[in-house]
């Protein structure tokens, strides 16, 4: 039966496939890329993880990539511990896979799989870019006086971030600190359009929906400026 199956693909995909083929359906790369478009957000759309404030991607094969989408999907803990996944940060991601199919798993994971594999560089590798709208508006540059202003605007968020940013337990409001511009403006736009990215997305989509375009550059300025004694530490909020 195995044997059957192999050697029909072999007849099929002979001299094509140059990558062994794992035992799972093998997801269609294009598909996948297009379905990544959401996953950039945070991610960057080069799987670099948008300047670290997000999981770099770009060391997972197809395997573990769609192992991994999987477990978030149905909630398997015990598989994401194996990974170092599922800890404070899970709430973030979870919601991410809800609506994922099986075969939207499949096609992502296969797209994952050519974001690095620790082969190619990203930059040699233009061909392999991510959706142009997703592309993360690093490397913008903002003046003084908009860092000002938005740090006028954060103290309007200090009240649950923590006036550094260090995250508050006041409905776990997460650290901010250490997250770059990019990202900040990505989630800030993703709540502003009501979309949820954690448990508590809905206390943040009523503080962004009235911010405007600039407010969101400048928020975004001020708070990838925050340099609290404990920005290092990779954790978010532990309750
Ligand atoms: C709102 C931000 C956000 C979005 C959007 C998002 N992710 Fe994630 N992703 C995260 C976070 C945070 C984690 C770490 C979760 C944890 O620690 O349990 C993660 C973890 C992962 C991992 C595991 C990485 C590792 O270290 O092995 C994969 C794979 C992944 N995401 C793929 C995706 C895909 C595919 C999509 C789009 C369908 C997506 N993510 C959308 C935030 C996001
Ligand atoms: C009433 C408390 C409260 C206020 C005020 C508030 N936040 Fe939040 N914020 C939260 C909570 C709770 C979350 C987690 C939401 C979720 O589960 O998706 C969050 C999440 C975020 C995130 C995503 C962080 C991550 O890594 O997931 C950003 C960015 C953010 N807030 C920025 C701001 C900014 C900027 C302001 C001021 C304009 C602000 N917040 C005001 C409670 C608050």
């Amino acid at each position: 039966m195995k044997m059957m199956r192999r050697s029909l693909l072999a007849v099929v995909l002979g001299g094509l496939m140059v990558q062994p083929l794992v035992s799972m359906a093998a997801g269609d790369v294009a598909a996948g890329k297009t379905k990544f478009a959401t996953c950039a957000a945070c991610h960057g759309a080069d799987g670099k993880g948008n300047g670290g404030a997000f999981p770099v991607l770009t060391h997972l094969n197809a395997a573990d990539a769609e192992g991994i989408l999987t477990a978030f999907h149905k909630g398997d803990k015990a598989y994401l511990a194996k990974h170092k996944l599922g800890g404070a940060r899970y709430a973030v991601m979870a919601p991410q896979t809800a609506s994922l199919s099986p075969t939207d798993i499949a096609d992502l994971a296969a797209y994952i799989a050519t974001l690095g594999g620790g082969s190619a560089q990203a930059a040699a590798a233009p061909a392999a870019a991510a959706p142009a709208a997703a592309a993360p508006a690093s490397g913008t540059i903002v003046a003084d006086a908009n860092i000002g202003f938005g740090h006028a605007l954060y103290s309007s968020c200090a009240i649950c971030h923590g006036a550094n940013g260090e995250g508050g337990k006041l409905l776990n409001a997460p650290k901010l600190s250490g997250l770059p511009a990019s990202a900040v403006s990505s989630m800030l736009g993703m709540y502003k359009k009501g979309q949820q990215l954690g448990p508590y997305s809905y206390v943040m989509n009523a503080q962004a929906k009235y911010l405007t375009p600039d407010e969101i550059r400048d928020l975004s300025a001020y708070v990838s400026q925050m340099n609290t004694p404990d920005a290092n530490n990779n954790m978010r909020q532990t309750e």
